[in-house]
């Protein structure tokens, strides 16, 4: 059977039975957009698997029903370790394997991933095109104003980090004065340098780099391109531990993440605050933090 074929192939075997059935279900919501839809545009073109039809159950066809169950189908944004990335080819990360773990604690059916930009999630979900972002996405305001949010399910500060074992050693924003810097393109870390540095004339807007992603950036820095990148403090650390980078300090944000759903949709975004509520009380949630956050 396709999906647990695909499980099977997965390089990260280290959850519960019930885990593993979740992302074999996942994995083949998927495999059956793409392939299998008989609505809708899902011809089958891997990124982007189609909006219309059930998307199938998984396999298990016990419990036939006439109406297929409401779908809830999400976009992230990978390289965001580790929250969302790509291993071998695979979506995987503590905001993949959460969302995933919360839909299967709902009435909804889980409709598969769509990878985006960072700053093309808001509009993809206000178009239709997905139905949630899980995305290491910061509760602001002005978000707040386009979407509406989950309760928050991760707390984060800024942080800088640069070169290991360059000379640049900043302790402050200010130190980034005149370097070549850089974020990811409609971020948090983006708006830090916007309005703590270029706006307080501090900052050239010529040093400043808007990446599409945070891998782009981080490959930058290595090379010397740029000096410093702002980014999640628990992205950074991870970086630190995978890259030639280390952290050389963290600003105070108080972020706190949320999933988003379309404004209005209080439907999705029930379902998906009695899922986070539910995985918090039956351990899952600790587990998937120990998991992904197991030394930072
Ligand atoms: N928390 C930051 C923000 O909301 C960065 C999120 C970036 N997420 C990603 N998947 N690339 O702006």
């Amino acid at each position: 059977m396709v999906a647990l074929y695909v499980y099977e192939r997965m390089p990260t075997d280290r959850g519960t039975d019930r885990r593993s059935y979740l992302k074999a279900l996942a994995a083949g919501s998927v495999v059956t957009l793409a392939g299998c839809t008989n609505t809708g545009d899902g011809g089958g073109d891997g990124g982007d698997g189609g909006d219309g039809g059930d998307g199938g159950d998984g396999g298990d066809d016990s419990t036939p029903t006439d109406e297929p169950a409401p779908q809830i189908v999400a976009g992230t944004a990978p390289g965001f370790p580790p929250f969302e990335i790509k291993q071998d080819g695979e979506l995987t990360g503590f905001d993949v394997e959460l969302f995933e773990a919360i839909v299967e604690e709902s009435e909804y059916e889980f409709g598969g991933w769509k990878e985006f930009e960072f700053d093309a999630l808001i509009p993809s979900l206000r178009d239709d095109k997905i139905d949630a972002i899980a995305a290491a996405m910061t509760i602001t305001d002005k978000r707040d104003n386009a979407i509406d949010f989950s309760d928050p399910y991760y707390s984060a500060d800024q942080s800088v980090i640069v070169r290991e074992g360059g000379d640049f050693s900043p302790s402050s924003l200010d130190d980034l004065s005149g370097h070549p810097i850089g974020a990811q393109k409609g971020t948090t870390g983006e708006s830090v340098i916007q309005e703590q540095l270029i706006q307080e004339n501090k900052l050239e807007e010529s040093n400043y780099n808007a990446y599409d992603n945070y891998t782009l950036a981080v490959q930058d820095l290595e090379n010397g391109n740029i000096d410093a990148i702002v980014l999640d403090q628990p992205v950074g650390a991870t970086f630190a531990d995978q890259r030639a980078v280390v952290v050389s300090f963290v600003y105070e944000t108080g972020e706190r993440y949320g999933f988003g759903v379309r404004e209005g949709d209080s439907d999705r975004q029930q379902a998906i605050n009695q899922g986070l509520q539910a995985v918090r009380d039956n351990g899952t949630y600790e587990e998937l933090r120990n998991e992904w956050f197991g030394s930072n």
